[in-house]
């Protein structure tokens, strides 16, 4: 009898589990992940990482039809009952009279198609390292929205800070649009097939920009986000404000590593006679930093003719770093920075796989260029 009792018992109650194991969502909701704590639930934007994992997928096994289905309509993540997508990402634009710096410093005043026709063109080109690259930058563009909105929520809960709670709260206020940031830097899962906190750990690694291990552009983009969330909850404007003055001048950090560190594996990549594909790949990575580098150079008041130097260095039909240095140090030293903190591309990491393939190739030795 007591058996029964017991089995009984524990048939109910095996019953209610797989009932709620049914229900449950998974969350991000007070999760930690990467020196960074949820506040709320933004696991639709961490899925995200998942769509890129697919579409990554579709593009090795050259299926280029599947990738745009993906991009475009998306898969892994929802927003209610539709889908969310990298498309809505790339194609976004504030609403009328909606002033949003971040993310119009990256727009830099072109229309809400320019990047998405960027990408559905690497897409009918079948260049996959094109296409991958952008949609991060579509990530990045997002990313930058999210920031610049929980700012303006912030700024409109003070015109009735009696009734405009919602708007710092956690769950839907300014506090979840930085969630939503992190989760478009950073993503929840480490298994992550790519994320833009994953490119600023590769950069840092790769220039030797690194302290204590860890690239510094991510640290610092880490801290930034707490600050953003620390402000967002207790309301302090300025702090927001000029919290989010240093997100995007790390962007821009990382955008100058990012150059780099492409053009000094382009040119290693010929110098090497590694294959045509692998080539195009480094050189597609120059264009893919330079989407965003270039208007963020812009926004920061660089001279313009610095600034087309340096474009005209990076897309130079023969790529080469030593050349194309006196155009990267004029910008990085306009900046009042210094190249130590870019970084030097560390030609072992830069070319990990290449076996083959000699440092003095593309090394500059005490001011000469070996060739
Ligand atoms: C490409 O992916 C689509 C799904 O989007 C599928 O219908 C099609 O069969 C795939 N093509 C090949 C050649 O595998
Ligand atoms: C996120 O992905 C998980 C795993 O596929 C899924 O269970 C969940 O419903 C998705 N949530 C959203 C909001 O996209
Ligand atoms: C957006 O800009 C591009 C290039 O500047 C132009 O070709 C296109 O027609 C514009 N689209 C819209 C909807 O204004
Ligand atoms: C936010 O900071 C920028 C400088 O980064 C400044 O130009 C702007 O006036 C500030 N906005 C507000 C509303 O304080």
């Amino acid at each position: 009898m007591f058996n029964r009792r017991m089995t009984t018992a524990a048939i109910t109650v095996s019953v209610v589990a797989l009932l709620c194991a049914a229900q449950a969502q998974p969350t991000t909701l007070k999760t930690r992940f990467e020196g960074y704590t949820y506040a709320s639930n933004v696991i639709g934007y961490v899925n995200m990482t998942l769509d890129y994992c697919d579409i990554q997928a579709a593009i090795t096994t050259g299926n280029f039809t599947a990738a745009l289905e993906i991009y475009a309509t998306g898969k892994n993540s929802y927003s209610g009952l539709s889908r969310r997508t990298f498309y809505r990402f790339a194609s976004f634009a504030p609403a009328a009279g909606v002033v949003e710096p971040l993310h119009d410093a990256l727009t830099a005043g072109r229309n809400a198609t320019w990047l998405d026709t960027l990408i559905k063109d690497a897409i009918s080109k079948r260049d996959g390292p094109l296409t991958l690259g952008l949609i991060q930058v579509a990530a990045l563009k997002y990313f930058l929205h999210e920031v610049d909105e929980g700012f303006n929520k912030i700024r409109t809960y003070f015109q009735d800070p009696t009734n405009n709670d919602i708007l710092i709260s956690d769950e839907t206020g300014a506090p979840h649009n930085v969630d939503e940031a992190f989760a478009l830097w950073a993503g929840g899962n480490p298994r992550a097939c790519g994320t833009l906190s994953g490119w600023a750990a590769r950069l840092g690694s790769d220039m030797d920009a690194t302290f204590l291990g860890k690239s510094f552009v991510n640290s610092a983009m880490t801290l930034a986000l707490n600050e953003l969330l620390a402000s967002s909850r207790t309301a302090d404007l300025d702090i927001y404000n000029d919290t989010r003055a240093m997100v995007q001048r790390y962007i821009t950090v990382m955008g100058l590593q990012g150059v780099v560190r492409s053009l000094y594996r382009a040119e290693a990549a010929v110098a090497c006679k590694r294959s045509a594909a692998q080539i195009a790949e480094a050189k597609a990575m120059i264009t893919v930093h330079w989407t965003y580098l270039e208007p963020l150079l812009f926004a920061r008041n660089m001279r313009a003719s610095y600034i087309q130097a340096l474009g005209q260095a990076l897309t130079n039909p023969t790529p080469s770093y030593s050349r194309a240095l006196p155009a990267i140090r004029t910008v990085v030293s306009a900046m009042g920075r210094r190249m130590s903190e870019i970084g030097t591309p560390q030609f072992d990491r830069v070319t990990a796989g290449w076996t083959t393939c000699n440092a003095a190739a593309v090394a500059p030795v005490a001011g000469h260029r070996q060739s």
